[in-house]
């Protein structure tokens, strides 16, 4: 649970990116999509995203190169959406690979396997229509009594013509709340598995809430019951945990995370590609990112480069803030602590300090993300921390001066809240300077 509020943390702070802001020639914008500046590697993501798509991208790696708060993880996210939704995009940080669940490399392959995406065509029997009804029945997790899982579902889906409610047991009640199922959505749910495939948000439901990016589609007519073809995406890491869970007791609450075997993977690849042969499914291989990268040590860099090697690998795109530095675990100092066997194949994009306005503009567009008002003064005063000390950090003062307007009941940020926020919380150099020094000071005691 923890893990996945830091997720969601970790991608708050990019909430406005749409996209990379390219024309059709693939040149960047100067602001587009949420994006500012920082032609030349967004031009070189927007190559490698045709790539992808064209799927001649596989098993090969990508390595994002730049100072602290360049916007390395910003550009990544930015092709997570040109990717669309179907080819999958995983995004994870390199201390998330050591845990005690689970080995490293098992939490590594895991990862990896969750970037390959497998698109099943089928004729089945579904349901479709527009969401006008979902309540859950949440009763305490029996694993974990501090969470709720839903025991049950109603669900109540209607056609221009047709309305019919269904009740569902907990293993689809949860994958609908994973699906992020909500009232106004249309909806196509297969009728023996329950796996949902969302269309986009009724015409209805548009005018009523007003929502920013969901596709908008027709309410379908006729039968809410039907036959027809039912395109869904699966990824290879879905696979290995139905098969792995096959008959034991995780099947009632969709499993946890844990070890697969080896030969449950092998099964599975066989499984997939006689499905492809078949004509019945289409390999879209999809991205896994690693943040902070240095975090990585030689072992999973040596499984890495191996895992990379099989055919059914997804694009890895690493990200280093580091110049050189000690590949973990060992002693031998390289280029972004990364072992040169590995750097000699990957492809490399740069990125570069922003300039004053730069950083301005992005914090303004910051603001506008995050409905706030700032004064020209609060601004500046910003874009000077922005500069002095890192973007990311003037990012993060937002919010805290934000609620310090609030608490002067006044709507909009001044340069008073500003100072105030910057005065009690600290940029990660001014924090790691601070613990230098109190760690000089016990030594000396
Ligand atoms: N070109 C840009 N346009 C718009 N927003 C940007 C741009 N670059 C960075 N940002 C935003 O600035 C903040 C800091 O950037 P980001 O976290 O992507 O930097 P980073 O290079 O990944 O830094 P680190 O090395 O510390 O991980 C984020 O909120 C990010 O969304
Ligand atoms: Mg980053």
């Amino acid at each position: 649970m923890i893990r996945e509020l830091g997720r969601f943390e970790r991608i708050g702070a990019h909430s406005h990116i749409r996209g990379l802001g390219l024309d059709e020639n693939l040149r960047a914008k100067d602001v587009a999509d949420g994006l500012v500046g920082q032609k030349k590697a967004r031009e070189a993501a927007g190559v490698i995203v045709r790539l992808i798509k064209e799927g001649k991208m596989a098993g090969r790696g990508i390595l994002l190169a730049g100072p602290p708060g360049t916007g390395k993880t910003a550009i990544a996210v930015a092709i997570s959406k040109e990717l669309g939704k179907d080819v999958p995009f995983v995004q994870v940080s390199a201390s998330e690979f050591y845990s005690a669940e689970m080995k490293k490399t098992e939490a590594l392959i895991q990862a990896m396997r969750k970037a390959i995406g497998v698109r099943i065509r089928e004729q089945r029997v579904v349901l479709e229509g527009e969401v006008v009804g979902l309540d859950y029945n949440m009763i305490p997790n029996p694993y974990n009594p501090t969470q709720k899982i839903p025991e049950s579902a109603t669900l109540t889906l209607a056609t221009k013509d047709e309305k019919r409610s269904f009740s569902v047991g907990s293993r689809v009640a949860m994958y609908f709340l994973s699906q992020n199922v909500e009232i106004g959505d249309v909806i196509i749910v297969d009728k023996e598995t329950g796996r949902v495939s969302k269309l986009g948000k009724s015409e209805k439901a548009r005018k009523k809430f007003d929502i920013g990016e969901d596709e908008v589609v027709p309410v379908p007519s006729g039968k809410v019951e039907k036959e027809r073809e039912f395109t869904y995406v699966l990824t290879l890491h879905d696979f290995d945990e139905a098969n792995a869970r096959r008959g034991s007791i995780f099947s009632l609450f969709g499993g946890g995370s844990r070890e697969i075997d080896n030969e449950v993977r092998q099964a599975v690849d066989e499984q997939v590609k006689r499905l492809i042969e078949e004509g019945r499914a289409e390999l879209l291989p999809g991205v896994l990112f690693i943040d902070e990268t240095h975090l990585m040590d030689i072992e999973l860099f040596a499984f890495m480069n191996r895992a990379t090697e099989s055919e059914m690998a997804p694009i890895i795109i690493l990200a280093s803030n580091r110049g050189f530095a000690k590949i973990r675990g060992t002693d031998i100092v390289a280029p972004h602590g990364i072992p040169l066997d590995l750097l000699d194949r990957l492809l490399i994009i740069t990125t570069e300090q922003y300039s004053r306005d730069e950083i301005k503009t992005i914090l303004e567009i910051r603001a506008v993300e995050m409905g706030v008002t700032i004064s020209d003064e609060a601004i500046e005063k910003l874009t000077d921390i922005g500069e002095k000390m890192s973007l990311r950090y003037a990012v993060q003062l937002l919010a805290p001066a934000n609620e310090f307007a609030k608490l002067r009941n006044s709507g909009k940020i001044e340069l008073q809240d500003v100072e105030r926020a910057a005065s009690i919380f600290s940029d990660v150099s001014q924090s790691s300077e601070y613990l230098k020094r109190w760690e000089e000071k016990m030594l000396g005691m």
